[in-house]
């Protein structure tokens, strides 16, 4: 698993106090990234004490892990609710996101958009003052480079998110491409997001954009949780 930023007592901090808000009765989604995965272990042990919870996953990697702690699972289209999702983020300023560095992005949009509460986990290196991260496009094959133009005209540069241990670029669980894509600082997130909405072949971007309902920052010492 790839992991960005904190150390990893702080990442445990943020998903295990996450964690804490998930009750009986449940459906969660489960996100993706170091931190999520924290969040899915401990909710794991609350299962085997007795928690009776349905997790919906937002990636392979979250569903291979909540297979593994014995997490029940379920898809969007089985469930009628999401009660909350509990998922990472690259940065985070306010309740606006970046998100993506793993790729997941496109389902974690779905899941966490659909759940009635989004909690987010992160350790304190995600915090800014205003979103500069790259953001994340995933895109179909084809759109590669028409929408990397279109990226260019935005003011954007773009490249192609390569693999580490394959020649050639990642592909996403969804089949796709992805374009990290620089915009350096983004003062308006909302407006940057409709415009990326707009390129044809873009499956989805990593800008979630007022989404965060709680961000709970963990640090070595405790946790601070932020509500929007
Ligand atoms: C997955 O695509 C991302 O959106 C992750 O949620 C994000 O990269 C956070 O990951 P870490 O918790 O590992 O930093």
């Amino acid at each position: 698993m790839k992991t960005t930023g904190g150390s990893d007592e702080e990442k445990r901090a943020a998903g295990e106090s996450a964690a804490e808000a998930v009750e009986d009765g449940m459906v969660v989604g489960l996100g993706t990234g170091s931190t999520a995965a924290h969040a899915i272990r401990a909710l794991g042990r609350k299962v085997d004490s007795g928690l009776d919870i349905r997790g919906v996953p937002t990636s392979f990697q979250s569903r291979e892990l909540a297979k593994k702690v014995s997490v029940p699972l379920a898809d969007l289209d089985q469930v009628q609710q999401v009660h909350l999702a509990i998922d990472g983020a690259d940065q985070f300023s306010g309740p606006h996101l970046v998100k993506g560095g793993g790729g997941a992005h496109a389902r974690e949009k779905i899941v966490d958009a659909a759940a009635d509460r989004l909690l987010v986990v992160a350790d304190p290196s995600k915090a800014a003052a205003q979103l500069d991260h790259s953001v994340p496009v995933e895109v179909l094959p084809d759109a590669r480079t028409t929408a990397a133009g279109r990226i260019r005209a935005l003011g954007g540069s773009s490249s192609l998110r390569s693999a580490e241990r394959k020649d050639g670029p990642v592909v996403t669980d969804n089949g796709n491409l992805l374009l990290d894509c620089d915009f350096g600082t983004i003062p308006n997130p909302a407006e940057l997001a409709a415009e990326l909405a707009e390129i044809p072949g873009a499956v989805e971007h990593g800008l979630f954009v007022g989404m965060a309902d709680e961000i709970h920052v963990g640090r070595e010492d405790g946790v601070n949780v932020k509500t929007f």
